[in-house]
């Protein structure tokens, strides 16, 4: 069976998660509705209200509920009223992207933010800002002092957003002790369902609603609540905020794979770090060519890069970091999660180690630089060639920018 190490871009649903909305798409029911089907529909929205919020020390009421990760951090930078915008270099492009004016904050080589240049970037305008700062990096798994970046920037009269999404469920989250004004999270990313995500504010946070509508979410995001999805959400939730100690466990499979990887570079190991999430570069191997090679062996992973046309391209967040193309170009993530084994960790070095054997040989055409005819799969007693056997997730061959889970 194949192997699941992709938990960064997407986690399987918990069963008691997918159990209650199943058992929730059984009722009729608008939220907003006054009668009965509504209030009951409203019950179970309110009962995942608190449970997102008691994930992250919030206040119920301070959830609104979104389509995801995206929306909420489109909310918060669009939404804060804010005409100042400071985003650090390594954020999620739905952090990145929405405010073009944004300015970045730099990072150190380990991927954390740089507080010096913050309090210099602040000082330099006495227009009232927004600073977001991510509470984990996605590629890789970096914490961020957030406490402090809100400190530095209460001194300046700032507002903070944080991206909370791919540390919600991994570590331990309070929305109260950072100090920020708006917190981001996603339901997939947690053992919830695709589609789904909140933005939590502080107690009196300003917020314009971008999406208007009906007046749902006490008037701060419009449209019909999904209900199915935000009791998905919930119970995933609850039960990763009950479950912490265990993922933190994660932490043991991830280094048992990074002591055993030999010659690669860890990305991000000098800084804390998500338990789940290991960022290596294999100089001299594509990444593009181990995630397939890695594929065919029934692995699934991500590269550290974004992958672009076919091709890896620099990433934005190692870019910033300061690794150099040939280590950013090789970089692989790989992210366990709620449901990994210490079989699936010595499945992935047994699997690397094969890799590596073969890609790592002198040949360009073996290092995927060309369209070497056979070479890997002759290395290997008759497996089928990378580049001859059809892959069953290609990657595209050209045109748009390919978007990568991240
Ligand atoms: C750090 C981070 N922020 C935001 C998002 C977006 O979340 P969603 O997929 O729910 O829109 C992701 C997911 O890829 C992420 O990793």
């Amino acid at each position: 069976m194949a192997i699941y190490l992709d938990h960064n871009a997407t986690t399987p649903m918990r069963p008691q998660a997918i159990a209650a909305m199943v058992e929730a798409m059984r009722f009729v029911g608008n939220a907003s509705s006054v009668h009965g089907f509504g209030r009951a529909a409203r019950a179970r929205v309110d009962r995942a209200r608190r449970q997102v919020a008691g994930l992250i020390g919030g206040e119920a009421a301070n959830v609104i509920f979104t389509s995801g990760g995206t929306e909420a951090n489109n909310l918060a930078l669009r939404g804060g009223g804010r005409a100042r915008v400071l985003v650090s270099a390594i954020e999620h492009d739905s952090v990145l992207s929405p405010i073009d004016s944004a300015k970045r904050i730099p990072v150190d080589a380990r991927g954390i933010v740089d507080l010096a240049a913050l309090e210099r970037l602040l000082a330099m305008s006495r227009e009232p800002a927004i600073v977001a700062v991510m509470l984990a990096n996605n590629e890789t798994g970096v914490i961020q002092p957030v406490a402090e970046v809100v400190r530095i920037a209460r001194a300046h009269g700032a507002l903070v957003a944080c991206d909370a999404v791919q540390a919600a469920g991994k570590i331990a989250v309070d929305m109260a002790a950072l100090g920020v004004d708006y917190l981001s999270l996603s339901a997939h990313k947690l053992g919830g369902p695709q589609g789904v995500g909140a933005l939590v504010l502080r107690d009196g946070a300003p917020l314009c609603a971008v999406q208007t509508g009906g007046g749902q979410e006490r008037g701060r995001r419009g449209g019909t609540e999904n209900v199915a999805g935000v009791v998905g959400f919930g119970v995933a939730a609850e039960i990763a905020g009950h479950e912490l100690g265990a993922f933190a466990r994660l932490a043991e499979l991830r280094d048992r794979v990074q002591a055993a990887l030999q010659g690669a570079r860890v990305l991000g190991a000098d800084a804390p770090r998500l338990p789940n999430t290991l960022n290596v570069a294999m100089p001299g191997v594509p990444a593009q060519t181990q995630i397939m090679a890695l594929d065919l062996a029934g692995i699934a992973i991500s590269a550290g890069s974004a992958c672009s046309s076919g091709k890896v391209k620099f990433s934005p967040v190692l870019h910033a970091m300061g690794v150099a193309e040939a280590d950013a170009g090789s970089a692989l993530r790989i992210s366990f999660g709620w449901n990994s084994t210490e079989q699936d960790a010595t499945r992935m070095i047994a699997a690397w180690m094969d890799v590596y054997r073969r890609l790592a040989s002198p040949s360009p055409r073996m290092r995927g630089e060309g369209r070497g005819e056979g070479e890997l799969g002759v290395a290997q007693g008759g497996r089928a060639p990378l580049d001859a056997a059809p892959h069953p997730n290609p990657l595209p061959a050209g045109g748009e920018r390919e978007q990568q889970a991240a």
